[in-house]
């Protein structure tokens, strides 16, 4: 899915809320994230909404209060009950923190959202603060707050960095930042009326070893013999996907990632099963996830969910006074606050955790999975766009959103599906060049066209793997000479990159350019990133590695195995929108390899190892829509292997199921195409000149 905007790459903020972590490096563009976790606040009573919080403020003595979009674990999507910054300002969106003074409502979000700002925000209550342009939130409080006045946050919602920041800076001008552990915006929701969700305990989905390919046992045996190794004590994981890829459990608790609210312990100076604590719900887990985790060897202790804190604290004093305890950057404040309660313990911070760096690089069993999981996917996305084409032929209305709802209905008909990755995002003509679009049930519904190019960025969960693919089709393949320039440049830029070979240990942002080569050759560039990694079904923008225009501090560098997206695209502001994004496997090349330049390799580097892309996204580019004569015979024969392996691997499939249309129309478009320049009755020409050459050097 999607990145997304770098028009707010200089945009980030002097802190950093915690769902932003990873734009921590200022020129890093944005992953978007798209999601709509409660109903749009209304306008009418914005008011009263802040002046709910306004009060409780009065009574903590808090002067200004901030309300970042975050949630305990850095989770880059967030659940209902953590989007209080929606709740508070009625923007909808991925971005944004709303800062609330007696006399103030600040709301600072990216330019992906000012106009949406408008739209959804009662503007006599907030004011716009647009990242990037406007001061920061860090120096508007500096400048702003008087001195020995109070500024608040919830310290969940922040990282430990991010408050260091922030702390620094308040501290130069004698006001304080202080932790409230009860959230004032949830005071004041309650006060109102209006209380939050509650955090989601959703039931737990034991995932077998033969998706996941290790028992859980053995992924922790391997965590704890890291403890010593790193002299620490215990090793405290924060982040929901790392829970769950360590414990082999999935579940529902955030839309679109199948993670559960949690946190796990692993301590070295305790034997089993008191050496893992898992903190979930009340504490007592339901029998088929306890027979799960016994099946793989595991033992663990259970803790309420809620525990975690006054457990760290405990551990704080039991610890001999100068132990070790190791989390990752990114974990809350109030983690940090909880370890460091007795002032007796060290603390590890990694940029990531061990598990982040473990989970990344897929094994046999998960890179298996992942290539099953997108014939499925390629399936479902052919049956769609074969029946999206063929209403819009015959007249139907069909909106965007009936796409969306067409494509989750046909992913669910596939084995193991568990619904959608990410937020379908289909866009149809200028709702194309909205990177961040995406139709909703509330907003207005717009019908496909005849003319209209559609970019379709859409993805599915199944046991076996996460997807995540982008198509853009012309509805009558008849796009502009301006349209099909820039698919045809945008295409080129995706093979550009999906061919690279490179040293192994790269930094993904060192490939970026490839993918947009030929847009720059003639001015053009898009305005996202080009990669994320991808969970095992799990999160569908999975770090540590990530392709894009900037460096990325987590980054250790590309290995076999990783998962990635390859998505580059053109956007033309008012008219169309185009992106060609696969999902691509990280081998290792040698003559060999399943690649194009693979009988070609002579070198590994020296003996560091060469990687190279192999995509494994199936679904057919419309190739209706490309300019040939632009395409190198490199770039066709590319294109035609590609599509023959589309048509072999998912026709069978489609014939088998007696869905007939649908492999008609694949086999339509998994056409070969032929080189401009030779045309339609090349072969006979060549046939005829090679004959002719042959006699006459003779
Ligand atoms: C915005 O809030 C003000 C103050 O409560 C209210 O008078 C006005 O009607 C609201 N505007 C909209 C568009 O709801
Ligand atoms: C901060 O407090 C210190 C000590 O009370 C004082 O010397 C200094 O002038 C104050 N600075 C500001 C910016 O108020
Ligand atoms: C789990 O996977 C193992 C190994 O593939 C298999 O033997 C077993 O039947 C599976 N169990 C379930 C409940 O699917
Ligand atoms: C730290 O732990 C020690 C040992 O358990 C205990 O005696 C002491 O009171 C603790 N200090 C604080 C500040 O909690
Ligand atoms: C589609 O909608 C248009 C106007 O919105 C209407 O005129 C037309 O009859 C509709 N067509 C069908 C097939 O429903
Ligand atoms: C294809 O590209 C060539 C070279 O830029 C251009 O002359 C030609 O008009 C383009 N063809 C179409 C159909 O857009
Ligand atoms: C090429 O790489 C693959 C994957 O690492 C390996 O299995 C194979 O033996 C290698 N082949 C040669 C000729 O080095
Ligand atoms: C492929 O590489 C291997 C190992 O370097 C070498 O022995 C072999 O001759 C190469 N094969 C070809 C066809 O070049």
């Amino acid at each position: 899915m999607v990145c997304c905007l770098a028009l707010a790459a200089n945009a980030v903020l002097g802190h950093i809320p915690l769902n932003e972590y990873h734009l921590a490096e200022p020129d890093a563009p944005q992953y978007y994230v798209s999601y709509s976790p409660s109903p749009r606040a209304g306008r009418d009573n914005s008011l009263e909404r802040v002046t709910a919080v306004r009060q409780v403020m009065r009574g903590r003595g808090v002067d200004a209060y901030i309300v970042p979009t975050a949630d305990p674990h850095n989770s880059a999507y967030i659940a209902p009950a953590h989007a209080r910054r929606e709740w508070l300002s009625g923007l909808r969106g991925s971005s944004g923190t709303v800062l609330v003074t007696e006399t103030l409502a600040l709301v600072w979000t990216d330019a992906r959202y000012f106009t949406q700002f408008e739209n959804e925000v009662n503007m006599t209550v907030f004011t716009l603060m647009r990242q990037g342009i406007d001061v920061s939130i860090q120096n508007w409080l500096v400048q702003n707050m008087p001195p020995y006045s109070v500024v608040g946050v919830d310290h969940t919602t922040y990282t430990r960095s991010s408050w260091n920041s922030l702390q620094n800076a308040l501290t130069q001008v004698n006001v304080t930042l202080e932790a409230t552990t009860d959230n004032l915006v949830d005071i004041a929701r309650a006060a109102i009326g209006e209380p939050a969700p509650a955090i989601p305990n959703n039931p737990l989905i034991p995932l077998n070893v033969s998706f996941t390919g290790r028992r859980s046992s053995e992924k922790i045996a391997e965590l704890l013999a890291q403890l010593p190794a790193r002299g620490v004590s215990a090793l405290v994981l924060t982040a929901l996907d790392d829970v769950a890829y360590t414990l082999n459990i999935r579940g529902s608790d955030i839309p679109y990632n199948p993670v559960f609210f949690s946190y796990l312990v692993l301590r070295s100076d305790l034997q089993a099963p008191n050496n893992v604590i898992l903190f979930w719900g009340n504490g007592v887990l339901p029998a088929n996830i306890t027979e799960h985790l016994s099946s793989e060897g595991t033992q663990i202790r259970v803790r309420p969910y809620d525990a975690i804190f006054t457990y760290l604290a405990d551990m704080a004093n039991e610890l001999p006074i100068g132990s070790t305890v190791w989390l990752s950057q990114d974990g809350s404040h109030a983690i940090y606050s909880a370890v460091e309660t007795n002032g007796t313990l060290n603390i590890l911070a990694t940029l990531n955790s061990p598990v982040a760096l473990m989970k990344c690089i897929k094994n046999e069993v998960e890179l298996k999975g992942f290539r099953s999981a997108h014939v499925k996917d390629g399936i479902a996305v052919v049956r769609a766009f074969r029946w999206l084409e063929e209403q819009v032929a015959a007249g139907a209305n069909i909106t965007e959103m009936d796409l969306s709802d067409k494509l989750q209905e046909l992913r669910y008909e596939e084995e193991d599906s568990h619904g959608p990755s990410f937020s379908t995002i289909a866009g149809a003509g200028e709702n194309g060049a909205m990177i961040h679009y995406s139709p909703s049930r509330e907003g207005v519904q717009k019908v496909i066209r005849k003319e209209d190019m559609v970019l379709v960025d859409s993805g599915g969960q199944y046991k076996d793997g996460t997807t995540d693919l982008t198509r853009t089709r012309h509805m009558s393949a008849s796009p502009t000479p301006e349209e099909r320039r820039a698919f045809t440049l945008v295409m080129k830029g995706q093979i550009q990159l999906a061919t690279t070979v490179f040293p192994r240990g790269t930094v993904g942002h060192t490939l970026e350019s490839f993918a947009r080569k030929y847009l720059w050759d003639v001015g053009l560039t898009y305005g996202h990133g080009t990669g994320h990694g991808i969970g095992h079904f799990l999160n569908v923008h999975e770090g540590p590695s990530w392709i894009l225009s900037g460096p990325s501090a987590t980054d250790p560098g590309l290995a076999a195995g990783m998962i990635m997206s390859n998505e580059p695209g053109y956007y033309e502001v008012g008219h169309y929108g185009i992106r060609h994004e696969d999902v691509v496997e990280i081998i290792v090349m040698n003559n060999s390899s399943d690649h194009p330049l693979a009988k070609g390799m002579v070198g590994d580097f020296g003996g560091i190892g060469a990687l190279g892309f192999y995509t494994i996204s199936l679904a057919p580019h419309q190739t209706a829509c490309l300019n040939v004569s632009l395409l190198t015979d490199f770039e066709i024969e590319y294109l035609n292997d590609y599509h023959a392996r589309v048509l072999a691997t998912l026709g069978p499939v489609l014939k088998a199921r007696e869905l007939d249309d649908d492999y008609a129309w694949l086999e339509r478009e998994c056409a070969p195409i032929r080189s401009a320049a030779i045309g339609k009755s090349a072969p006979f020409l060549l046939v005829v000149f090679v004959s002719l050459w042959s006699y006459v050097s003779m």
